[in-house]
């Protein structure tokens, strides 16, 4: 990569607002975090199981500005010591991402400060670099979020190949899925997380599927269809559902399929670096699989703490420096970009 040569500090401003967090964040350097304020709306879609497009929208209006200003307060800078502004631009809910881009712009345009518009999963990958000072590309990523569930290979920053994902549901929306039949309600996630602690994860046989054509490929649809018939039959037979014994072993079928990928793809490529992004890598039992796998294949593991895997503007701002340093710059014709390609 040609990195242009940065004199002084530099100082990025992102915002975040692909999906129901209206987030916003002051990073110094690429890897130093000043602030990082993040205004969920979680409690708003729970009411209706899952984000409301139209919803997240408007509450993202409501937020953008007071939250861009808390995140400058915090970071005890103001615009004029701002270097760039970092936005993502996708992919994500189109109106959700359109709040965030127009800010961005409207904050550039006014100061003259320059824009970067970046990849939302380049953000949640970018992630393992604040808490991880040591490390650098190349190395190996599982990408498990609420839309998306990659293998990836960060060749370099902001350079990305992906060698495996899923063919139908991402991990997250398995776990979310899953979560509502068994009335644990939105998001599914954290509560199975929780719920799974409790029960046994040998308890019930649901499959693993594995994709013919890509040894790497995920699916996960399967595994909810065979939630779904299990809890069906279940309640046709008049029997009582233990949902934590449902719960501990839909998140060990999902955990095993993502190590089993994760670590061959990792050994396939020579690498001796891994690291997890995304929502779902914030799941505990998910996080001990990886850490007992990457061991004892003396694979050093990476991971950020929960607050940066799930949606935040600070690995938005990390990413952003990357990009920035390297020359990349938006103009003012920047748009959301909700199926945007990594
Ligand atoms: O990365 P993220 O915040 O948003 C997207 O970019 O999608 O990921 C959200 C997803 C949701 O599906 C949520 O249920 C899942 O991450 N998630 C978890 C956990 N915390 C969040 N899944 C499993 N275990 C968790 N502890
Ligand atoms: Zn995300």
């Amino acid at each position: 990569m040609e990195v242009k040569e940065v004199t002084n500090d530099v100082y990025i401003l992102a915002i975040e607002s692909s999906c129901d967090e209206t987030a916003a964040s002051v990073v110094k350097n690429g890897r130093e975090v000043l602030s990082n304020i993040i205004s969920s709306q979680i409690d708003l879609h729970t009411l209706y199981g899952g984000v409301v497009p139209e919803i997240a929208s408007r509450k993202h209006i409501e937020k953008i500005n007071p939250v861009i200003e808390e995140a400058l307060k915090e970071a005890g800078v103001t615009l004029k010591d701002i270097t760039a502004i970092a936005v993502t631009y996708g992919p994500g809910l189109v109106g959700a991402l359109l709040v965030g881009v127009s800010a961005a712009k409207a904050l550039s345009f006014a100061t003259g400060i320059p824009l970067v518009g970046v990849h939302h999963i380049s953000g949640h990958i970018s992630a393992n670099f604040i808490e991880h000072k040591e490390l650098e590309p190349p190395f190996a990523c599982l990408v498990a979020s609420g839309g998306h569930s990659h293998l990836v290979i960060v060749r370099d920053y902001g350079e990305y190949e992906i060698v495996g994902r899923t063919r139908d549901d991402a991990a997250g929306e398995a776990f979310d899925k899953v979560a509502r039949a068994i009335g644990l309600g939105y998001p599914g996630g954290p509560k199975i997380d929780r719920l799974a602690k409790e029960g046994n994860p040998n308890a019930i046989a649901f499959p693993r599927a594995k994709v013919a054509e890509n040894e790497y490929d995920f699916s996960f649809s399967g595994l909810k269809s065979a939630v779904l018939n299990y809890l069906n039959g279940c309640q046709m037979k008049g029997e009582e559902v233990n949902a934590a014994d449902v719960a501990a072993s839909f998140q060990k079928a999902v955990i095993d399929v993502l190590v089993e990928h994760s670590l061959h793809a990792v050994k396939a490529y020579g690498f001796d670096k891994f690291a997890i992004a995304g929502g779902v890598a914030s799941n505990s039992s998910l996080r001990a699989a990886f850490e007992q796998e990457c061991a004892a294949g003396n694979i050093t593991f990476y991971h950020p703490s929960p607050i940066y895997c799930t949606d935040n503007a600070a690995m938005i701002g990390v990413a952003g420096y990357y990009e920035y340093i390297k020359g990349v710059r938006h103009g003012y014709d920047l748009n959301a970009v909700p199926n945007l390609r990594l």
